[in-house]
């Protein structure tokens, strides 16, 4: 069975992101940062991390995580933070061990796109998604 099939389908990851916004919104060291951000591109986060939770049949072309973080210049510290979130979340909803730490490789691939660190992805390249970037 497939890692999303494992996790409910696109309802599961739907319900994980939803407690995972919650997470990040009420976390003393993320949180101030959503404080002025809409319910629209709060919806595009989701989005991102469904096609990405996925892994395969979506891709994600909109802004480039460098370009939507890089305003906020984000540190180690702020990637770290929302890592332990992640994995909180995901331990919270009974995820197995393995795929818990499938999907935390994953993201935490893409540190350097979304720290600021000068280091910056092409225009309108898919960041992750589609069959190459399975593990
Ligand atoms: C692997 C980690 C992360 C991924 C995959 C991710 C993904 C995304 C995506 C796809 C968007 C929407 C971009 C758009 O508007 O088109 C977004 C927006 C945003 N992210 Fe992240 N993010 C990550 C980590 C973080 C961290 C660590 C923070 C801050 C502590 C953060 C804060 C924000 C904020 C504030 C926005 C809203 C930007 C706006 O609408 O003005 N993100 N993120």
């Amino acid at each position: 069975m497939s890692l999303i099939r494992r996790l409910g389908g696109d309802e599961g990851v739907a319900a994980l992101v939803d407690q995972l916004s919650v997470r990040v919104r009420t976390d003393p060291i993320m949180g101030p940062y959503f404080r002025d951000v809409d319910e629209e591109a709060l919806n595009r986060h989701r989005t991102m991390f469904l096609s990405a939770l996925l892994g395969g049949a979506h891709s994600y072309t909109g802004k480039t995580l460098a370009d939507a973080h890089g305003p906020f210049r984000l540190g180690d510290r702020e990637f770290d933070a929302f890592l332990r979130v992640m994995r909180e979340t995901l331990e919270a909803a009974d995820v197995a061990l393995l795929d818990r730490q499938s999907i935390v490789r994953r993201l935490s691939r893409l540190r350097n796109d979304v720290v600021s660190r000068g280091v910056s992805v092409a225009p309108g390249a898919p960041i992750f998604g589609g069959p190459e970037a399975r593990d």
